[in-house]
């Protein structure tokens, strides 16, 4: 079986979870999961009773799943007791008192060693030998260090027209045209559009599972693809700055310094100066493109698009390589962008706290929301709720309760009767091929991301092992007895 990555995920997890294990370690679980598989990471990461330690850069999977942060940063380890967001809240604390500190020692030495200097030959050295000796023995605060940011912003140099772009009737995919190929010589239909408009000022994620056509339709609309039918129009004064998810843009064989020269008038002084503030500084900005990696190669392609003076941004899953303090940076500066903004992202922190609309793409069918994602979710899970959960039920919850029942009515007869070791050893056998048929089906859920069936089998399952456990307390006694 061929997997993708969000299904290997789950499939691995899926496995985990029968398991008797205490202690789950998980390294980027995120990374290549979209929406979907998320949610279900984090159902299912929800339920789990052990001990967990997760590495990640999903602020909102952090803020869900994590009680304590683990910061490891210039060559030491802070703890803070709370999700990520509380995290920060406290590491803007801890840093603001440190920086307190750190001056106010610095003040008291200053004064100290000016005392020292004034009086050390004088009538008062004695005093001043003191106090060289307390200052040698004081313990001395360290300077904070904090991360480096990234500085930079994005200017329109323009306003475009009211409506930026609009599509009609369109599908977006691979086909005959020579600006499409199609990779397998067929051509494929990856998504509708019916009518939708872009307008100005507005800023929209685009949601939709891995290989939905994405990245597909961001192509298309400016202009690099042909659409399989339909139109696409573009507004007045529209100029594109587009991020492509996988570096398109950039030319591998340049320096960092070459690459932005091409794009502006900066001389190499000018130049190094502007990459200073996207980080790269010294002999960095003579690396090749080619050499870089995937964090720095998306801060070049961001200083890139700071020089376009765009006022449509594309950008197709820009926050991918960037760390958490870069993330939450791009975030406030696209929050403070006047221009129109279309995104791809699988970020919710960064979706929720930058798109006024949501795009889904359902079924192949492009579907605008009004609202942010919170409010999408909310809108969502009311529908789930109203279809899934009935047959959910059905499923798994009722074998189990008419199993149960039909227990509690055993046990009610083994008042009459007293039960045998051979009884109990059936009942055993019973629960284990349940337990068999929960596994199996774990694993089907696990595969589909199905998070509410995956949560009733969950439950399921431990249910039915209590049962097994149970059950063999009871034969060790009647054991015990016959013997
Ligand atoms: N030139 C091509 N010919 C045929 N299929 C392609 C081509 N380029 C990409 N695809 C396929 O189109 C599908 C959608 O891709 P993409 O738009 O990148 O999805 P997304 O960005 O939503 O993850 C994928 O299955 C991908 O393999
Ligand atoms: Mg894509």
């Amino acid at each position: 079986m061929n997997l993708s990555g969000g299904q290997q995920t789950r499939a691995a997890l899926g496995k985990l979870l029968l398991q008797d294990i205490d202690l789950l370690l998980l390294d980027e679980p995120t990374n290549h999961l979209d929406l979907d598989a998320l949610e279900w990471l984090e159902t299912y990461l929800s339920s789990w009773k052990g001990a967990l330690v997760v590495v990640a850069h999903d602020r909102y999977f952090l803020d869900k799943i994590v009680s304590r942060t683990i910061e490891l940063a210039f060559g030491r380890i802070e703890e803070y007791p709370g999700n990520y967001t509380k995290y920060l809240e406290l590491r803007e604390e801890r840093m603001d008192r440190r920086v307190r500190e750190y001056e106010a020692q610095q003040a008291y030495i200053a004064h100290t060693e000016e005392f020292i200097r004034r009086y050390k030959a004088g009538q008062r050295s004695r005093e001043a030998r003191g106090r060289q000796t307390l200052l040698n023995r004081m313990a001395r605060v360290e300077r904070p260090q904090d991360f480096p940011e990234l500085a930079f912003e994005f200017t329109p140099v323009t306003d475009s027209g009211l409506v930026v772009v609009a599509m009609q009737k369109l599908t977006v995919g691979y086909g005959s045209d020579t600006r499409s190929p199609s990779q397998t010589g067929m051509p494929m239909a990856l998504m509708n559009v019916n009518e939708v408009e872009l307008v100005r000022g507005d800023r929209v994620g685009l949601l939709g599972p891995n290989g939905s056509g994405k990245t597909t339709l961001l192509r298309t609309l400016i202009g690099e693809l042909a659409a399989l039918s339909g139109q696409v129009q573009m507004g007045h004064n529209v100029r594109i700055g587009y991020y492509s998810q996988t570096h398109t843009g950039l030319n591998m064989a340049n320096s960092v310094l070459d690459e932005i020269r091409e794009v502006s008038t900066f001389s190499e002084e000018g130049a190094r100066g502007f990459l200073g503030r996207f980080l790269f500084s010294g002999d960095d900005v003579f690396k090749a493109i080619s050499m870089l990696s995937g964090g720095e190669r998306s801060r070049v392609a961001l200083a890139k698009l700071t020089l376009q003076g765009s006022n449509f941004m594309v950008l197709d899953e820009p926050t991918n390589h960037l760390d958490l303090q870069s993330r939450q940076l791009l975030e406030e500066v696209l929050g403070e962008y006047e221009g129109t903004l279309l995104f791809v992202s699988h970020d919710r922190y960064f979706i929720d706290r930058l798109a006024t609309k949501v795009w889904v793409v359902e079924q192949g069918t492009l579907i605008p929301y009004l609202g942010n994602y919170t409010e999408y979710r909310m809108h969502k899970q009311q529908i789930v709720q109203n279809t899934l959960v009935a047959p959910a039920k059905k499923s798994s919850v009722e074998n189990t309760k008419t199993v149960a029942a039909a227990k509690t009515s055993g046990k009610k007869g083994a008042k009459v009767k007293a039960r045998t070791v051979e009884d109990v050893e059936g009942d055993i056998e019973k629960a284990e091929t349940q337990i068999k048929e929960i596994e199996a089906a774990l694993e089907v859920a696990a595969l589909n991301a199905d998070a509410a069936q995956l949560t009733q089998l969950t439950a399921d399952y431990e249910q039915v092992k209590a049962r097994v456990e149970q059950l063999m307390n009871e034969w060790e006694h009647l054991a015990d007895m016959a013997s």
